[in-house]
């Protein structure tokens, strides 16, 4: 965390000298490299940048499909460029794709930038490989799966999004209120810490940390990255008192103290700190805290984006609201006012989970994922060469005419079995949490997140859009101005 200091002095001899390099670098090796291993046929842009403008700039309007669109047109589905510093093998094939994603650790490993890296904190799941990887990948499946959701996080999520709704009125910021949301509910399955004043501190600092995620390409050169390592240390210290105290406790109490225990807390804690500090790993604090931090990370931004934009969809969409609303009123029929949600109600939302689908589809939260290929590999008659980078798109695919009609509109009804264009293995074609050995661990938690949150909000509420707001998919997809809404109770339209 100490890299930050010493950029200021020497910015412009360090771009330069590095924009040299690369030049060189770029005309030595990869020109040669080209014809010996059949690389995928594309365009390296120009040196250093490579075509890095070009995607960004693609990417910050409401159509970014073009920068694909174009590539696919000229060279196929496998194609390479150079982005974010790195000649890049670009794959919008389903197949190629289920091969990078279940080819961890054999054929290709995680990569992150260094600028991110130094934000998860090195000890995070995204940057474990190997066996360590798999083991600590299913400890935290195991914190997330149905049963846990079922018996546990169902109450939680319930009732924080309850209590977080029961405050608006008039003029909304959704995006925000939604981060509110799922860092409150991150903090209570982690830790087990309710919401309060010292929680909503670190939240504070905590949205500083992720401004830094967003700081790509060019971290090194901006206030934004060095403010988000600063805060990352701040809530590094604060969740590392909560690890101490816990690790108190856990002393105290396997020293068979049981009274004491018994006064201390009334209930033995059963959260993914328990997990954590009861393994057999003898995790440092250092590690655990590096551990949570890149949990609160993967959790908190994706789900709130993805409550954000399923409501702007449904609000751009008013047939679709119409039959969700519907679903969520009968449900809430047949329940005493107040009641909470149960694990039946859940299963009992068919068109709900259309929506969930369907907006993860068209709003491709984590758009496609990068590795680097640790061998050569074979692909559709081309060879990602050993040391390349690769991007697998699921973006590219979601918005692929083949595998979905009319693929870029937003059509909750196409997952109603009839609807479907099923592709030879959908498997394949559908990945908005990834898979193979990297699967997201929170897939179905997002899931249940998602339709709690519209179940209370369409029930309770009607709003309509405060003011214009756009989508754009740089540096990740979400709109412009955390989309502003205002909201009516529906009792008073009611009442009215
Ligand atoms: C709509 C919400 C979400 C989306 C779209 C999403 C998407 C993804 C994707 C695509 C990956 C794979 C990354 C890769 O292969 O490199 C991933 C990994 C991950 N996600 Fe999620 N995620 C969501 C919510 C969550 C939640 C709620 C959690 C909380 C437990 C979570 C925790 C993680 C973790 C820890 C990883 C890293 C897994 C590993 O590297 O082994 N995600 N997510
Ligand atoms: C939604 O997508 C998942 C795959 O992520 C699939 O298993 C499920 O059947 C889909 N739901 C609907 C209603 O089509």
């Amino acid at each position: 965390m100490t890299t930050t200091t010493h950029y200021h002095y020497s910015d412009e001899t360090l771009f330069i000298s590095l924009l040299c390099l690369s030049f060189l670098s770029f005309i030595l090796i990869h020109r040669r490299r080209a014809r010996r291993h059949g690389l995928p046929p594309g365009s390296q842009g120009i040196p250093f940048v490579g075509e890095t403008l070009q995607l960004i700039s693609a990417y910050k309007t409401e159509n970014p499909e073009p920068f694909i669109d174009e590539r696919v047109g000229r060279y196929g589905p496998v194609f390479t460029t150079h982005v974010f510093g790195e000649p890049t093998v670009f794959s919008t094939d389903p197949d190629v794709n289920r091969l990078i994603l279940h080819g961890e650790g054999k054929l290709v490993d995680v990569s992150y930038p260094g600028s991110i890296s130094n934000l998860l904190g090195k000890h995070s799941l995204l940057l474990m490989k190997g066996s360590l990887h798999k083991r600590m990948h299913s400890l935290t499946m195991s914190f997330s799966n149905p049963s846990i959701l079922k018996d546990h996080l169902l109450f939680d999520i319930d009732r924080l999004v309850r209590r977080n709704l029961r405050s608006w009125s008039d003029r909304v910021l959704l995006m925000e209120e939604a981060k509110k949301i799922t860092f409150e509910l991150a903090m209570k399955q982690l830790m087990s810490l309710d919401p309060s004043e010292w929680t909503e501190r670190v939240r504070k600092e905590y949205v500083l940390v992720i401004e830094g995620f967003f700081t790509v390409p060019l971290p090194l050169f901006s206030t934004t990255y060095r403010r988000a390592i600063q805060a990352r240390t701040k809530v590094a210290e604060a969740l590392s008192l909560v690890v101490r105290e816990r690790r108190k406790e856990v002393e105290v109490s396997s020293a068979g103290r049981e009274e004491e225990k018994d006064k201390k807390k009334k209930k033995k804690k059963n959260d993914m700190l328990a997990a954590l500090l009861a393994g057999d790993e003898g995790f440092s604090d250092e590690q655990i805290v590096d551990f949570l931090v890149a949990l609160l990370v993967a959790g908190y931004e994706t789900t709130s984006t993805s409550m954000t934009l399923a409501v702007k969809f449904l609000t751009d969409t008013p047939l679709a609201l119409a039959q969700l609303r519907e679903e969520h009123d009968q449900i809430r029929a047949k329940k005493k006012e107040g009641e909470a949600l149960e694990w039946s109600d859940y299963k009992s939302m068919p068109f709900t989970q259309c929506v969930v689908n369907e907006t993860l589809r068209v709003a491709n939260i984590i758009g496609g994922v990068f590795r680097r290929a640790i061998t050569d590999i074979p692909v559709k008659g081309y060879v990602i060469p050993k040391g390349w980078k690769v991007f697998a798109s699921f973006r590219a695919v979601h918005m692929d005419q083949d595998h979905f009609k009319d693929a870029r509109t937003f059509n909750p009804w196409r997952w109603q079995v009839n609807y479907i264009i099923r592709a030879a293995s959908p498997g394949n074609v559908y990945t908005p949490f990834g898979g193979g050995g990297r699967l997201c661990p929170g897939y179905e938690l997002a899931r249940v997140e998602l339709s709690v949150f519209l179940h209370h909000l369409v029930t309770r509420f009607s709003w309509e859009p405060a003011e214009e707001d756009k989508l754009v998919f740089f540096p990740t997809t979400r709109t412009q101005k955390q989309y502003p809404i205002n909201v009516r109770r529906r009792d008073q339209d009611q009442a009215a």
